[in-house]
């Protein structure tokens, strides 16, 4: 498609009830998407794309007593996002203890050929892994309507990990489906220390045993990248509250490694910008074009929760190094999905 066709279609939602459709991007400031791309207070971000809508599954920041639900948001272009409001409700989730719900990872897995009598169900299932109570467990919930946006509602009725294993708190999870050959791993951890267990296909249980992977400097905020076979094992470093907080990286030849020693560090704040960016994500319309989700605090604001999301692109260089992102308030250009 050309750029000027798609910047027309791009500015279509936004501009309508105006009578001129701007015709290049420099006409133009409504098809940056700005930053933070959508208002409250929330952090974690993880993006995903389904059914031609990006989504992005949030912690609500707040106080670790109110935050007893996850809300998620949706966009057809990166301009203009749907909020979901309480897609997941602890009450429903007698173990959690009711608070602390963090850092949800959200994954689709096709359903089996259809039943016998030939109904038309949805054609995936999905999954919500999330932590619980500071420590009370990650869970697993599935949506009860085959549809991204929930309501999900737990699983199993229990913790998936249950426990601290290899001092990783059971925090952080994100769920990876390894496109070679269709195995399920679980990255999760905080306390400084990285896990990975590999998941049995119906998506809900354990197959594995669990292996530490912590590279130098992790924190928490695990996030697998596979690009071109090569798995990057992205996560957060420093300290959450304060400007310390960052993205480094390594990689390797499978999702368990060995992944390289020396970590890159590739996302940081500034003194113009924003500070404390961090627990990322990332995702590719097109598998050539990248993009990191992740949050950070304003300048102006120290206040503990006051966490806002973000968008950038995040580039690669021909070696396939993940390049430094250059963080912004502008953010990024409306892009429309296949
Ligand atoms: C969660 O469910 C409880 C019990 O039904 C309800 O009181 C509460 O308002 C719900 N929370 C949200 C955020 O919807
Ligand atoms: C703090 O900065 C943000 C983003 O630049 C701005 O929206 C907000 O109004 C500022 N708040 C105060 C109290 O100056
Ligand atoms: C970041 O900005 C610098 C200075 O404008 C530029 O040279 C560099 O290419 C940018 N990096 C990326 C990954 O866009």
């Amino acid at each position: 498609m050309s750029r000027i066709l798609q910047s027309i279609l791009l500015l279509l939602p936004v501009v309508k009830g105006l009578n001129q459709i701007p015709l290049s991007d420099e006409d133009n400031n409504n098809d940056l998407a700005g930053n933070p791309i959508f208002d409250g207070w929330y952090a974690d971000p993880e993006a995903r794309i389904f059914d031609s809508q990006y989504w992005i599954y949030p912690t609500y920041s707040a106080a670790y007593e109110d935050q007893t639900f996850f809300d998620a948001f949706s966009s057809p272009n990166l301009l203009t996002w749907t909020k979901h409001t309480s897609i997941l409700n602890f009450s429903g989730v007698p173990w959690s203890t009711n608070r602390a719900a963090w850092a949800p990872s959200v994954a689709r897995r096709r359903r089996p050929t259809k039943s016998n009598n030939g109904e038309d169900g949805p054609e995936y299932d999905y999954f919500m892994y999330f932590s619980a109570g500071d420590g009370a467990g990650i869970g697993v919930a599935k949506s009860i309507t085959g549809l991204p946006e929930g309501p999900f509602v737990d699983a199993i009725g229990k913790p998936l990990v249950p426990d601290t294993v290899y001092g990783a708190e059971a925090i952080d999870p994100q769920l990876f489906q390894d496109d070679d050959d269709g195995r399920v791993w679980l990255y999760y951890g905080g306390w400084s220390h990285a896990v990975i267990v590999e998941l049995n296909d119906d998506m809900v249980s354990l197959k594995g045993e669990y292996l530490e992977i912590t590279p130098g400097g992790y924190v928490e905020g695990p996030w697998m990248l596979k690009r071109e076979g090569i798995y990057y094992f992205m996560y957060s470093v420093g300290g959450w509250g304060d400007s310390s907080y960052g993205v480094s990286y390594v990689s390797g030849p499978s999702p368990t490694g060995p992944f390289s020693p020396t970590p890159t560090k590739v996302l940081s704040g500034n003194d113009a910008v924003g500070y404390g960016t961090g627990h990322h994500s990332v995702f590719t319309p097109d598998g050539e074009d990248y993009y990191i989700v992740y949050h950070r605090r304003h300048l102006n604001d120290t206040a503990r929760d006051h966490r806002v999301v973000c968008i950038d692109r995040m580039e690669f260089d021909r070696h396939g190094n993940i390049l430094p992102v250059n963080i912004t308030i502008a953010g990024v250009e409306g892009r429309l999905l296949e």
